[in-house]
């Protein structure tokens, strides 16, 4: 690597903690040819947070396969509801045919939950697989060719809210004329490019692609297709490459089961969107042991599998997020531990069952995994990041008397503004979902900047038996009984009261 690279590297290592994983982490391998050739598969085993988290509905353990290149064809859909920054509302059927073609249907609501259908888009085009991608390990990238893009409107709200967006006339559609219904040619390659754009309209997550299969021990098979991550900017949003992902699509004739949704978005049309069917509200419940389904993939080269404890009586948390080199969370950089307070606030005023929260943190404590993530911290001045010179892997460091670790991109105090929903899975369990991370790695400092958009759901330890969704006496217990909360954090609930906070960069 060139030294002029390595700084300006360094110089992304002050603004955010994303790159300091690059630095530590792929440091030999972000600008080196994959080692594989492009055909290579890649097997593991996945318990989810088999040592953290041990609990009966998460023993089963589920081997994980993801070919690169790989096999796209079939069709692929939403198994709920998805958000996307905005917020915007839609479900996905994604059909990929052998000779490269697909046809994409995309269905937008007006509500987040998917009952109100707005307009549908059918996307036709061509992708092209390239080579698997030295940024987002496990990925392929792969190059796309529009041929046309319909739309049919399914309310007058909608047609309304389009015509004000769009150009007076898209080929050769004007929108005041639209009928409810019918479908209508919205792009081809010779026009509408203009109405596109003014739509935000962008299939830039055709260009980054990953099929996993789950193999589960009791013989059935899962196939999940990751799409390129959409910016949470909506300004970047058509110029954005993609390095993370966004929620994946299951396969229409390999999904879990039972999935409602996924029969119904797999049966819709464009001139039959999906009504999806109102879910029982899941009362916003954090009391317990939250943990990562998979290893997770974020923009700019990070995986990470985080895990999660509160205790609403004390309004207290703690979060660990241990990062990795590669897809499959093997391979361990740094673990980071951080600790605080937060303060529940209004329901989101477009996510209805989502709710505004306000994290504090108090204390900060980083292990170094591996050799040169110890080696560099190791490299900071006296005073800046912990301990000086006394970074060895495994031994956990606090950074709270240095107010945090620039070279890390913490800066102790800090607040954030969150966003949290919760559902319930197939199994009836319940899912946690914390905001979306502005996509440019800044922080969500700022109550404007708060997400409108998810991450990956976490899934509670103990199986959700005590969620107050099934029982409120027994959540009780959880927060009591099982040692949730850890000594640390009493300490600090009892003599913290100058509350510092850390600028979490998840
Ligand atoms: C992955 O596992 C499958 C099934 O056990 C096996 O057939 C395949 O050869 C393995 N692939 C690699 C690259 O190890
Ligand atoms: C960090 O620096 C100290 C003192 O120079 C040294 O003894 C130690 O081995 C270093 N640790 C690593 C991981 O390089
Ligand atoms: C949780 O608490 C129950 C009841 O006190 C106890 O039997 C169980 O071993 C605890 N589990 C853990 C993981 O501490």
């Amino acid at each position: 690597m060139s030294s002029e690279r390595l700084s300006h590297l360094l110089r992304g290592v002050l603004v955010l903690l994303p790159a300091a994983v690059i630095v530590a982490g792929t440091r030999n391998k972000l600008w080196e040819v994959p080692t594989g050739r492009f055909t290579s598969s890649s097997n593991h085993t996945w318990s989810p947070q088999g040592e953290h988290c041990q609990y009966h509905h998460l023993q089963e353990k589920v081997k994980i396969t993801a070919d690169i290149p790989p096999k796209l064809d079939g069709t692929w859909v939403s198994t709920r509801c998805e958000v996307r920054p905005g917020p915007e509302f839609l479900t996905r059927s994604y059909t990929f045919h052998s000779n490269r073609h697909f046809q994409a249907l995309q269905h937008y609501y007006t509500e987040s939950s998917c009952e109100d259908p707005a307009y549908s888009l059918i996307i036709r085009g061509k992708i092209r697989l390239l080579q698997a991608s030295w940024i987002t390990l496990g990925a392929t990238e792969a190059d796309h060719h529009l041929s046309r893009v319909g739309i049919v409107l399914h309310s007058v709200a909608a047609k309304q809210r389009l015509a004000s967006r769009l150009p007076s006339a898209c080929v050769s559609l004007s929108i005041n004329e639209m009928v409810l219904g019918k479908p209508y040619e919205l792009y081809n390659t010779r026009a509408g490019r203009a109405c596109l754009a003014a739509m935000g309209f962008s299939v830039a997550e055709m260009g980054l692609v990953r099929v996993e299969k789950q193999h589960h021990s009791h013989g059935g098979e899962v196939q999940e297709l990751f799409l390129g991550d959409i910016h949470t900017d909506w300004a970047q949003r058509t110029q954005h490459r993609p390095t993370g992902y966004q929620q994946p699509l299951q396969n229409a004739m390999h999904h879990i089961h039972p999935c409602p949704v996924c029969a119904l978005v797999y049966r819709s049309s464009e001139q039959r969107p999906p009504v999806l069917p109102r879910t029982p509200a899941v009362p916003l419940s954090l009391a317990g042991h939250w943990v990562s389904q998979r290893c997770e993939t974020r923009p700019n080269v990070l995986f990470l599998t985080r895990d999660f404890t509160f205790n609403p009586k004390q309004h207290a948390w703690e979060g660990i997020y241990r990062h990795y080199l590669d897809s499959t969370c093997s391979q361990p950089t740094f673990t980071l531990r951080a600790m605080g307070h937060y303060a529940q606030g209004n329901p989101h005023s477009k996510l209805s069952r989502a709710s505004e929260f306000v994290f504090k943190v108090t204390q900060v404590k980083v292990t170094a995994m591996d050799e040169s993530t110890a080696k560099l911290l190791n490299s900071t001045r006296p005073g800046k990041c912990g301990r000086a010179r006394d970074w060895r892997v495994g031994v956990e460091q606090d950074l709270t008397l240095t107010n945090g670790c620039p070279m890390l991109g913490i800066k102790l105090p800090h607040k954030e503004y969150e966003l949290f929903k919760m559902e319930l899975d197939h199994k009836k369990h319940p899912l946690l979902f914390t905001g979306e991370r502005p996509t440019d790695g800044s922080s969500p400092d700022r109550p404007l900047r708060r997400p409108t958009s998810f991450q990956p759901p976490m899934v509670l330890c103990n199986g959700g038996e005590t969620h107050p969704y099934f029982s409120t006496l027994k959540s009780k217990q959880v927060q009591l009984a099982n040692g949730t909360v850890n000594l640390e954090t009493l300490a600090l609930l009892v003599f913290g009261s100058a509350l510092c906070s850390w600028l979490s960069v998840y």
